[in-house]
């Protein structure tokens, strides 16, 4: 038997390649059951940008309401659209919505503890929350802060919290004090009234969140955050 030409070789090896990836394909792709679907569960929360409101309730969250909104960038100043930025703080009195936290009875239920939105074409976010109170005791302190986890494929996932500027306890919380007082700066926010803030800042609140008049006593503070592109 005469030895396959080169084009009948290449034409054999693709034929085979097909034949198994045709049955590979076959058992992955051909009749299966559907995966059944389960109940979200009590504690599954909405994850959207305003925590001071749980679509399943009547009224909004209690506490001192604020909006925390900032840019996204690269380590050149460059914004980053389409980052995933998650919040996620206590309640009014202190209170995760963490099954484990023994207060857990106690938590404000028309409070939205975690919060989710994905930054804009100019690298912003926006989120509507309230002040979280401090929790722990003299052995663990811990002042009022609000957690953050920003991802984005081709850079370092980045997990920091922000404190709030004028805080008696930032003095007493132990991962607060490990900040050099330059990273605390980068990370400690300085609210102000909703009136004294930027209008072009004032304009894109008023569209995100909808807001027909500003919520009684609201405050705006920013946090601008930068992530390390991976190398
Ligand atoms: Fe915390």
């Amino acid at each position: 038997m005469s030895k396959p030409s080169p084009s009948r070789r290449q034409a054999l090896r693709a034929s085979l390649l097909l034949g198994t990836s045709a049955g590979l394909a076959g058992s992955a792709l051909g009749k299966s059951e559907p995966t059944p679907s389960q109940t979200e569960g009590p504690f599954y929360p909405d994850l959207d940008n305003d925590l001071t409101f749980v679509s399943s309730r009547k009224e909004r969250a209690k506490g001192n309401h604020l909006y925390v909104h900032g840019s996204v960038r690269d380590t050149e100043g460059k914004p980053i659209p389409n980052a995933l930025v998650d919040i996620w703080q206590t309640d009014h009195k202190g209170i995760y919505d963490h099954a484990g936290d023994p207060k857990q009875k106690d938590k404000d239920k028309n409070f939205q503890c975690y919060g989710r939105c994905v930054t804009g074409e100019d690298g912003t976010y926006h989120f509507k929350s309230i002040k979280p109170r401090h929790y722990g005791d003299e052995k663990f302190q811990r002042t009022p802060h609000i957690h953050y986890k920003v991802a984005r494929r081709g850079y370092h996932e980045l997990t920091t919290q922000l404190y709030f500027a004028g805080e008696k306890l930032n003095a007493k919380d132990g991962l607060y004090k490990k900040l050099s007082t330059d990273d605390q700066k980068l990370v400690t926010v300085d609210f102000q009234p909703i009136a004294l803030t930027d209008k072009s800042v004032q304009s894109k609140l008023k569209d995100t969140f909808s807001e027909s008049e500003w919520p009684e006593g609201i405050t705006v503070g920013q946090l601008d955050l930068v992530m390390k592109p991976v190398s």
